[in-house]
């Protein structure tokens, strides 16, 4: 067969992205084939920050072209990555690709760790990321990511005050938190609430975005509603803790975003202090709280299951000092590292196979 631009598109047609099951040419990531002499180059797109799929699929793309060309050229591939999005570059967050909502039904199931070390890890696999702290009673990104006591300046565009977030280990942050003392007892209700955080998210200049993680307050309320009315979200994470009255919480998160008037996809269940394990002897696993609970509540749900973080001292005590836990080599960072990888590639099954995510209408 000759090798022409043409040619090489229709072998690699023959190559399948396993996650999104459709092949590569189809989901537009095969660009810029150039032939020179007996060199083949293009690009191909994947779809997630440092796909783990990368070789295999590279691997597929010469097979593919070593069947129908032989192996007399130089297959030149470049492997890249652009997160997609399904959002209508609308008025709301328009450089923001995907929003994610981390939830729970219970509170202290660690929302924010998780929420904190997933934006950290993200942000280290190469995306552009921003993370919300919903908690308007009581914020704690400030001091997990230890920025307690920084002021966001504020800019006025045109007739509009817009808030510089605050960048910390890579990620724009906003927080109520910032904005009021540590110490104060500024108790936020209702619309009030509802209308701050709605400031927090939309009058921000986060720029362009891979990510913008929310970190909700526990349970279902006015927040949850807001939020969803505020912004279109791709989808929500579901954190959980193995304890049964936990995992019964964490069915009424799920079953919120269930709800018909919210319709938010859920990409997945994080189990979080799965099981203990002593730092220094990182095989040996301690499953106290019973084993596999969250894994069980995904396949009730039929939903993805993210993956399971453990109990560790450290990760406790990067919190409180402000040195996400993710950000030290060892079996913790893995594990979040993992957990963002499987984020990541939801995110990307979603985008190419649901329609469009849009704000919920609210009737007066
Ligand atoms: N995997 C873990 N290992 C050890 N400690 C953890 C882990 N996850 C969370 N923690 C600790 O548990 C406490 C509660 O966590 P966190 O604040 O993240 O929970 P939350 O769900 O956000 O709580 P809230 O519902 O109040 O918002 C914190 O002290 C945190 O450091
Ligand atoms: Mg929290």
């Amino acid at each position: 067969m000759q090798l022409t631009a043409e040619s090489v598109k229709k072998s690699l047609s023959r190559v399948q992205d396993p996650d999104l099951k459709k092949d590569l040419v189809t989901l537009g990531m095969i660009q810029g084939i150039h032939i020179e002499g007996n060199k083949v180059s293009f690009k191909v797109v994947l779809t997630t920050p440092a796909c783990p799929l990368k070789e295999v699929i590279k691997n597929n793309c010469i097979e593919a072209l070593e069947q129908d060309h032989g192996t007399d050229w130089t297959w030149d591939i470049f492997m890249t990555s652009q997160v997609t999005t399904i959002r209508d570059a609308g008025p709301i967050l328009p450089e923001v690709k995907n929003i994610i909502a981390i939830a729970s039904g219970k509170g202290g199931v660690g929302k924010s760790t998780t929420a904190v070390n997933l934006a950290v890890a993200l942000a280290q696999l190469g995306a552009k990321v921003g993370l919300v702290d919903a908690d308007i009673s009581g914020p704690s990104v400030p001091t997990m990511f230890n920025v307690e006591g920084e002021q966001p300046t504020v800019k006025k565009v045109g007739e509009k005050n817009i808030i510089v977030p605050i960048l910390q280990y890579g990620v724009k942050l906003m927080s109520i938190g910032f904005l009021t003392p540590t110490d104060s007892a500024v108790v936020w209700r209702g619309p009030m609430a509802s209308s701050a955080l709605r400031q927090f998210i939309v009058d921000v200049e986060w720029g362009e975005l891979d990510y913008l993680l929310i970190d909700l307050p526990p349970g279902t309320s006015d927040i949850h509603l807001t939020m969803v009315q505020t912004v279109p979200v791709t989808g929500a994470v579901i954190v959980t803790t193995p304890q049964k009255v936990a995992l019964a919480d964490a069915n009424k998160g799920l079953s919120m975003f269930r709800q018909p008037q919210i319709n938010v996809p859920i990409l997945g269940v994080v189990e979080n202090m799965a099981y203990f394990t002593p730092e220094e002897l990182p095989e040996n696993k301690y499953y106290i709280f019973g084993k596999e609970g969250g894994k069980k509540l995904a396949e009730k749900y039929e939903v993805p299951f993210l993956g399971e973080i453990p109990i560790i001292q450290s990760i406790r005590e990067s919190g409180d000092t402000g040195y996400p836990a993710v950000l030290k080599t060892g079996p913790t960072k893995d594990a979040y590292m993992d957990l963002a990888e499987s984020v990541a590639r939801q995110v990307a099954i979603r985008n190419a196979s649901v329609e469009k995510t849009s704000v919920v209408e609210v009737k007066a």
